[in-house]
Protein backbone atom coordinates (compact mmCIF):
# COMPACT_ATOMS: atom_id res chain seq x y z
CA UNK A 1 0.00 0.00 0.00
CA UNK A 2 1.22 3.86 -1.02
CA UNK A 3 2.29 4.54 2.54
CA UNK A 4 0.76 8.23 3.43
CA UNK A 5 2.82 11.79 4.42
CA UNK A 6 2.34 13.02 7.95
CA UNK A 7 2.98 16.83 8.89
CA UNK A 8 5.48 18.15 11.64
CA UNK A 9 5.73 21.81 12.84
CA UNK A 10 8.76 21.90 15.09
CA UNK A 11 7.36 25.46 17.55
CA UNK A 12 9.57 24.95 20.65
CA UNK A 13 13.11 26.45 20.89
CA UNK A 14 13.80 29.57 23.21
CA UNK A 15 13.21 32.33 20.84
CA UNK A 16 16.04 34.59 22.36
CA UNK A 17 16.54 36.73 19.70
CA UNK A 18 13.08 38.07 19.95
CA UNK A 19 13.68 38.67 24.02
CA UNK A 20 11.27 40.44 25.65
CA UNK A 21 8.74 39.55 23.51
CA UNK A 22 8.96 35.56 24.11
CA UNK A 23 9.89 35.85 27.83
CA UNK A 24 6.30 34.27 28.48
CA UNK A 25 4.83 33.71 24.81
CA UNK A 26 6.04 31.31 22.13
CA UNK A 27 7.51 33.14 18.94
CA UNK A 28 5.04 31.04 16.34
CA UNK A 29 2.19 32.94 18.40
CA UNK A 30 3.45 36.46 17.19
CA UNK A 31 1.62 37.91 15.14
CA UNK A 32 2.70 37.83 11.34
CA UNK A 33 0.10 41.19 10.64
CA UNK A 34 -3.22 39.56 11.18
CA UNK A 35 -2.40 35.82 12.11
CA UNK A 36 -0.72 34.25 14.57
CA UNK A 37 2.41 32.93 13.36
CA UNK A 38 2.07 29.19 12.98
CA UNK A 39 -0.84 30.23 10.61
CA UNK A 40 1.22 30.57 7.71
CA UNK A 41 3.46 27.33 8.36
CA UNK A 42 0.32 25.03 8.52
CA UNK A 43 -0.81 26.86 5.93
CA UNK A 44 1.82 25.27 3.55
CA UNK A 45 1.41 21.91 5.22
CA UNK A 46 -2.20 22.20 3.88
CA UNK A 47 -1.44 22.85 0.64
CA UNK A 48 1.06 19.89 0.49
CA UNK A 49 -2.03 17.80 0.57
CA UNK A 50 -0.76 16.82 4.56
CA UNK A 51 -4.32 16.15 6.68
CA UNK A 52 -2.61 15.16 9.46
CA UNK A 53 -0.45 17.46 11.64
CA UNK A 54 1.73 17.05 14.67
CA UNK A 55 2.67 20.45 16.23
CA UNK A 56 5.95 19.94 19.03
CA UNK A 57 5.85 22.88 21.30
CA UNK A 58 7.54 23.31 24.73
CA UNK A 59 5.15 22.91 27.97
CA UNK A 60 4.86 26.11 28.77
CA UNK A 61 2.87 27.02 25.06
CA UNK A 62 1.36 23.33 24.77
CA UNK A 63 -2.01 24.76 26.05
CA UNK A 64 -1.75 28.38 24.23
CA UNK A 65 -1.52 26.26 20.69
CA UNK A 66 -4.35 24.23 21.69
CA UNK A 67 -6.93 27.16 22.57
CA UNK A 68 -5.88 28.12 19.49
CA UNK A 69 -5.98 25.26 16.79
CA UNK A 70 -7.50 22.11 19.26
CA UNK A 71 -7.73 18.76 17.72
CA UNK A 72 -8.17 20.71 13.89
CA UNK A 73 -11.49 19.20 13.53
CA UNK A 74 -12.58 22.87 12.92
CA UNK A 75 -10.70 22.71 9.01
CA UNK A 76 -11.15 19.24 8.58
CA UNK A 77 -8.04 17.70 9.40
CA UNK A 78 -6.31 15.90 12.46
CA UNK A 79 -3.87 18.08 14.50
CA UNK A 80 -1.25 16.44 17.82
CA UNK A 81 0.60 17.98 20.24
CA UNK A 82 4.12 16.79 21.47
CA UNK A 83 6.08 18.69 23.67
CA UNK A 84 9.92 18.92 23.51
CA UNK A 85 11.64 18.97 26.76
CA UNK A 86 14.70 21.73 25.81
CA UNK A 87 15.65 22.99 22.31
CA UNK A 88 17.83 19.55 21.44
CA UNK A 89 17.68 20.38 17.74
CA UNK A 90 15.42 20.50 14.66
CA UNK A 91 16.54 16.81 14.11
CA UNK A 92 15.02 15.60 17.47
CA UNK A 93 11.67 16.22 15.91
CA UNK A 94 12.13 12.76 14.02
CA UNK A 95 12.36 10.96 17.76
CA UNK A 96 9.74 13.14 19.33
CA UNK A 97 7.11 12.53 16.32
CA UNK A 98 8.31 9.08 15.94
CA UNK A 99 5.03 7.20 17.10
CA UNK A 100 3.21 9.60 14.63
CA UNK A 101 5.08 9.39 11.98
CA UNK A 102 4.37 5.32 12.16
CA UNK A 103 5.26 3.80 9.14
CA UNK A 104 4.82 6.67 6.76
CA UNK A 105 6.49 9.14 5.65
CA UNK A 106 7.33 13.13 6.96
CA UNK A 107 6.59 16.87 6.10
CA UNK A 108 8.94 18.84 8.82
CA UNK A 109 8.37 22.79 8.82
CA UNK A 110 9.56 24.90 10.95
CA UNK A 111 7.26 27.13 12.73
CA UNK A 112 8.93 30.39 12.20
CA UNK A 113 8.82 29.56 8.88
CA UNK A 114 6.84 31.48 5.88
CA UNK A 115 6.45 30.26 2.56
CA UNK A 116 4.39 32.43 -0.27
CA UNK A 117 4.47 32.29 -4.24
CA UNK A 118 2.80 31.55 -7.54
CA UNK A 119 5.26 28.13 -8.10
CA UNK A 120 4.70 27.05 -4.53
CA UNK A 121 2.52 24.53 -4.94
CA UNK A 122 3.81 22.87 -8.35
CA UNK A 123 7.11 22.69 -5.98
CA UNK A 124 5.08 21.17 -2.88
CA UNK A 125 3.35 18.69 -4.98
CA UNK A 126 6.56 17.28 -6.61
CA UNK A 127 7.96 16.66 -3.00
CA UNK A 128 4.76 15.18 -1.83
CA UNK A 129 4.10 12.54 -4.78
CA UNK A 130 8.70 11.39 -4.38
CA UNK A 131 8.12 8.70 -1.97
CA UNK A 132 11.30 7.64 -1.43
CA UNK A 133 14.77 9.79 0.13
CA UNK A 134 14.16 13.79 0.82
CA UNK A 135 13.58 16.76 -1.05
CA UNK A 136 14.95 20.03 0.70
CA UNK A 137 14.28 23.58 -0.78
CA UNK A 138 17.25 26.06 -0.75
CA UNK A 139 17.13 29.54 -1.85
CA UNK A 140 19.35 32.32 -2.98
CA UNK A 141 19.86 34.79 0.29
CA UNK A 142 22.37 38.22 0.88
CA UNK A 143 23.59 36.34 3.99
CA UNK A 144 24.32 32.59 3.73
CA UNK A 145 26.02 32.50 6.84
CA UNK A 146 22.91 32.84 9.17
CA UNK A 147 21.53 29.33 7.70
CA UNK A 148 22.62 25.58 6.15
CA UNK A 149 24.34 26.23 3.04
CA UNK A 150 24.13 24.61 0.23
CA UNK A 151 26.93 23.68 -2.39
CA UNK A 152 26.21 22.78 -5.76
CA UNK A 153 27.47 21.21 -8.65
CA UNK A 154 27.15 22.55 -12.15
CA UNK A 155 24.08 20.52 -12.73
CA UNK A 156 22.15 21.30 -9.49
CA UNK A 157 23.18 18.28 -7.61
CA UNK A 158 24.30 19.12 -4.09
CA UNK A 159 27.81 18.69 -3.32
CA UNK A 160 28.07 19.23 0.68
CA UNK A 161 25.22 21.41 3.29
CA UNK A 162 27.13 23.79 5.94
CA UNK A 163 25.49 24.56 9.15
CA UNK A 164 26.24 28.43 9.84
CA UNK A 165 29.54 27.97 8.14
CA UNK A 166 31.70 31.21 8.22
CA UNK A 167 33.21 31.16 4.65
CA UNK A 168 29.96 29.82 3.00
CA UNK A 169 30.31 27.94 -0.44
CA UNK A 170 27.49 29.52 -1.99
CA UNK A 171 24.63 31.87 -1.60
CA UNK A 172 21.96 29.01 -0.98
CA UNK A 173 20.17 29.17 2.00
CA UNK A 174 18.58 25.30 3.21
CA UNK A 175 14.75 26.60 4.26
CA UNK A 176 13.13 25.36 6.91
CA UNK A 177 11.15 22.82 5.33
CA UNK A 178 12.15 19.40 4.55
CA UNK A 179 10.82 16.19 3.25
CA UNK A 180 11.55 12.64 3.97
CA UNK A 181 10.53 9.03 3.63
CA UNK A 182 10.35 6.63 6.61
CA UNK A 183 14.40 5.79 6.77
CA UNK A 184 14.52 9.55 8.31
CA UNK A 185 13.74 7.62 11.95
CA UNK A 186 15.86 5.42 11.73
CA UNK A 187 18.90 7.55 10.76
CA UNK A 188 17.76 10.29 13.55
CA UNK A 189 18.29 7.12 15.95
CA UNK A 190 21.92 6.72 14.61
CA UNK A 191 22.72 10.92 15.63
CA UNK A 192 24.95 12.19 17.92
CA UNK A 193 24.57 15.87 19.12
CA UNK A 194 26.34 18.42 17.72
CA UNK A 195 29.54 20.54 19.30
CA UNK A 196 26.53 22.95 20.23
CA UNK A 197 25.01 20.18 22.06
CA UNK A 198 22.22 19.93 18.95
CA UNK A 199 20.89 17.11 16.78
CA UNK A 200 21.20 19.00 13.69
CA UNK A 201 19.06 18.50 10.69
CA UNK A 202 21.74 18.99 8.57
CA UNK A 203 23.66 15.56 9.52
CA UNK A 204 20.41 13.71 8.59
CA UNK A 205 20.14 15.53 4.99
CA UNK A 206 23.72 14.38 4.61
CA UNK A 207 23.01 11.23 5.47
CA UNK A 208 20.38 11.10 2.59
CA UNK A 209 23.17 13.00 0.73
CA UNK A 210 25.67 9.91 1.65
CA UNK A 211 22.88 7.40 0.54
CA UNK A 212 22.35 9.13 -2.75
CA UNK A 213 18.83 9.85 -1.41
CA UNK A 214 18.60 13.25 -1.61
CA UNK A 215 16.49 15.37 -3.77
CA UNK A 216 16.97 19.74 -3.93
CA UNK A 217 14.91 22.11 -5.02
CA UNK A 218 15.57 25.76 -6.01
CA UNK A 219 12.85 28.55 -4.77
CA UNK A 220 13.24 31.31 -7.26
CA UNK A 221 13.05 34.97 -7.35
CA UNK A 222 9.20 34.72 -7.54
CA UNK A 223 8.63 33.04 -4.29
CA UNK A 224 9.11 34.43 -1.13
CA UNK A 225 10.48 32.64 2.16
CA UNK A 226 10.80 34.64 5.14
CA UNK A 227 12.29 33.48 8.64
CA UNK A 228 11.08 35.65 11.67
CA UNK A 229 12.96 34.89 14.00
CA UNK A 230 14.72 39.13 15.07
CA UNK A 231 12.86 42.05 15.41
CA UNK A 232 13.45 43.21 12.14
CA UNK A 233 12.45 40.02 10.26
CA UNK A 234 9.48 39.95 12.18
CA UNK A 235 8.31 43.48 11.55
CA UNK A 236 9.22 42.42 8.00
CA UNK A 237 7.06 39.55 7.25
CA UNK A 238 4.31 41.82 8.78
CA UNK A 239 4.62 44.33 6.25
CA UNK A 240 5.31 42.02 3.48
CA UNK A 241 1.81 40.38 3.97
CA UNK A 242 -0.29 43.61 5.05
CA UNK A 243 1.34 45.39 1.80
CA UNK A 244 -0.04 42.01 -0.44
CA UNK A 245 -3.31 41.52 1.04
CA UNK A 246 -4.20 45.16 1.22
CA UNK A 247 -3.39 45.61 -2.63
CA UNK A 248 -5.44 42.15 -3.91
CA UNK A 249 -7.83 41.93 -1.24
CA UNK A 250 -6.91 38.23 -0.56
CA UNK A 251 -5.49 36.68 2.30
CA UNK A 252 -2.43 34.44 2.75
CA UNK A 253 -1.96 31.93 5.31
CA UNK A 254 -5.55 31.28 5.70
CA UNK A 255 -5.82 27.93 7.30
CA UNK A 256 -9.84 28.08 7.17
CA UNK A 257 -9.73 29.64 3.59
CA UNK A 258 -7.11 26.62 2.23
CA UNK A 259 -9.37 23.81 3.80
CA UNK A 260 -12.42 24.90 2.01
CA UNK A 261 -10.89 25.71 -0.99
CA UNK A 262 -9.70 22.08 -0.44
CA UNK A 263 -13.18 20.97 0.61
CA UNK A 264 -12.10 19.62 3.63
CA UNK A 265 -14.84 21.61 5.08
CA UNK A 266 -18.30 22.80 3.49
CA UNK A 267 -19.57 26.39 2.85
CA UNK A 268 -21.91 25.85 6.75
CA UNK A 269 -18.59 25.22 8.27
CA UNK A 270 -16.63 27.87 6.78
CA UNK A 271 -20.40 30.28 7.78
CA UNK A 272 -19.88 29.04 11.26
CA UNK A 273 -15.87 29.62 11.56
CA UNK A 274 -16.49 33.26 10.03
CA UNK A 275 -18.42 34.02 12.55
CA UNK A 276 -16.38 34.09 15.28
CA UNK A 277 -14.32 36.55 13.89
CA UNK A 278 -16.68 39.05 12.82
CA UNK A 279 -15.91 42.02 15.09
CA UNK A 280 -12.05 41.58 13.36
CA UNK A 281 -13.06 41.78 9.64
CA UNK A 282 -11.12 38.07 9.81
CA UNK A 283 -14.72 37.03 9.27
CA UNK A 284 -15.96 39.15 6.99
CA UNK A 285 -13.49 38.46 4.69
CA UNK A 286 -14.54 34.13 5.13
CA UNK A 287 -17.82 35.23 4.81
CA UNK A 288 -16.95 37.46 1.76
CA UNK A 289 -15.46 34.03 0.00
CA UNK A 290 -19.05 32.09 0.35
CA UNK A 291 -20.72 35.53 -0.64
CA UNK A 292 -17.92 35.59 -4.06
CA UNK A 293 -18.56 32.05 -4.87
CA UNK A 294 -22.55 32.49 -4.53
CA UNK A 295 -22.59 34.99 -6.97
CA UNK A 296 -19.87 33.24 -9.33
CA UNK A 297 -22.80 30.42 -9.07
CA UNK A 298 -25.82 32.61 -9.91
CA UNK A 299 -23.52 33.84 -12.93
CA UNK A 300 -22.59 30.90 -14.30
CA UNK A 301 -26.04 29.28 -13.82
CA UNK A 302 -27.61 32.71 -15.56
CA UNK A 303 -24.45 31.74 -18.41
CA UNK A 304 -26.07 28.75 -18.78
CA UNK A 305 -30.00 29.71 -19.17
CA UNK A 306 -28.48 31.84 -21.71
CA UNK A 307 -27.16 29.50 -23.81
CA UNK A 308 -29.87 27.17 -23.74
P1 LIG B 1 15.88 28.96 15.78
O1 LIG B 1 15.43 30.25 15.19
O2 LIG B 1 17.19 28.41 15.32
O3 LIG B 1 15.90 29.03 17.35
P2 LIG B 1 14.87 29.74 18.31
O4 LIG B 1 13.50 29.78 17.71
O5 LIG B 1 14.99 29.10 19.65
O6 LIG B 1 15.35 31.25 18.34
P3 LIG B 1 16.63 32.00 18.96
O7 LIG B 1 17.78 31.71 18.05
O8 LIG B 1 16.18 33.44 18.89
O9 LIG B 1 16.85 31.59 20.40
O10 LIG B 1 14.77 27.84 15.50
C1 LIG B 1 14.13 27.74 14.27
C2 LIG B 1 12.75 27.12 14.48
O11 LIG B 1 12.86 25.82 15.01
C3 LIG B 1 11.86 27.86 15.42
O12 LIG B 1 10.53 27.78 14.90
C4 LIG B 1 11.97 27.11 16.72
C5 LIG B 1 12.22 25.73 16.27
N1 LIG B 1 13.07 24.92 17.14
C6 LIG B 1 12.48 23.97 17.94
O13 LIG B 1 11.25 23.85 17.99
N2 LIG B 1 13.27 23.16 18.69
C7 LIG B 1 14.62 23.24 18.66
O14 LIG B 1 15.28 22.45 19.35
C8 LIG B 1 15.23 24.25 17.84
C9 LIG B 1 16.72 24.38 17.79
C10 LIG B 1 14.41 25.06 17.10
Amino acid sequence: MKSKRKGIILAGGNASRLYPLTNSISKQLMPIYDKPMIYYPLSTLLLSGLRDILIITNSRDELAFKNLLGDGSHIGINIEYAIQPFPGGLAQAFLIGEDFIGNDSVALILGDNLFHGNQLRNQLDIAQFQEQGATIFAQRVRNPSRYGVVELDSEGRVLSIEEKPTKPKSNYALTGLYFFDNTVIKRAHKLKPSPRGELEITDIIDSYLNTGDLKIQILGRGLAWLDTGTFDSLNAAGSYIRTLQNRQGMKIGCPEEIAWELNLINNKQLEYLAKKYLNSGYGEYLLNLLFEKENENIKLDKKNVDIN
